[in-house]
């Protein structure tokens, strides 16, 4: 093997990692979506040009987020995983002109849709990040700076396969407790009868959260919660709902 083979060789030794890292590593590698091109609408891709100055805000690693400074003198911090096309959180922010909303999608179009709704409806206590949430609970939200955490409707990924990608996991729960408040709230809705099974064991079975519904974990579905397009199209299909409100204990 010549000089120049060794070096390269050596080169594509990975640098040796910890188990967090590899861990980390791994989380990496199955995400809770697959980004599909999709199709986008002239006026989704003029909103992403002209209306993500106003309410997006770029993921930074480095850049945890500063919601005083953000929505100064908001009574609480309400975050919508997954909005889709942002129907429901633009809804539930117009309704409730007192807190501020944050919403992280990954869908382009879905993010386009929404900010245009938010343009339309002059909305002025939502802001957006595009991009993995677990990754924006990870680096960019603080430690206890959430009320309330909306998860309606997520991807279901209901081959057995594919269960890896579902993003209710130990993980997802650790980041959760970081990032609400002492008696702050998950909220999470599925129209799929296994996802809300595994949702309702992880969250029974987790002692730093407290179910606020049935014994079986199921709530009623709360008024503000908007019915959603994920939500219409599992009716069509003759899915139930369930609604999980479970709530971070104070101690
Ligand atoms: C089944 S759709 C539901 C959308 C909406 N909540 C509704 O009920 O109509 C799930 C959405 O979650 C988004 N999503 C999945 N994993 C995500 C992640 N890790 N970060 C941000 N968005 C994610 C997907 O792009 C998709 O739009």
């Amino acid at each position: 093997m010549s000089d120049s083979g060794e070096k390269s060789a050596d080169r594509e030794i990975p640098p040796a990692v910890n188990g967090e890292q590899e861990a980390a590593l791994q989380r990496r590698s199955i995400r809770s979506f697959v980004k599909r091109a999709g199709r986008i609408t002239a006026a989704q891709k003029h909103a992403l040009l002209h209306h993500w100055p106003q309410y997006g805000i770029d993921f930074a690693q480095a850049s945890p987020l500063d919601f005083a400074l953000l929505f100064p003198g908001r009574d609480e911090i309400k975050l919508e995983i997954g909005f889709g096309n942002g129907d429901a959180l633009v809804q539930m922010a117009a309704q409730d002109p007192h807190s501020a909303y944050l919403g992280i999608e990954v869908h382009e179009p879905g993010v386009g849709h929404c900010l245009h709704q938010l343009q339309q409806g002059q909305l002025n206590n939502v802001r957006l990040i595009a991009h993995d949430a677990v990754e924006v609970l990870e680096y960019m939200v603080p430690a206890g700076a959430l009320d309330r955490v909306f998860l309606f409707f997520p991807d279901p990924w209901h081959k057995k396969r594919h269960h890896k990608r579902r993003i209710v996991n130990a993980h997802f729960k650790d980041l959760l407790v970081k990032c609400l408040k002492p008696g702050g709230v998950l909220h999470m809705a599925t129209d799929w009868q296994d996802y809300a099974e595994v949702m309702a064991r992880e969250m029974q079975t987790d002692a730093r959260f407290e179910n606020l519904g049935d014994a079986e974990g199921y709530s009623a579905k709360p008024e503000y919660r908007p019915e959603t397009r994920f939500e219409r199209r599992g009716q069509r299909l003759g899915h139930g709902v369930w609604d999980l409100l479970f709530r971070k204990k104070l101690g």
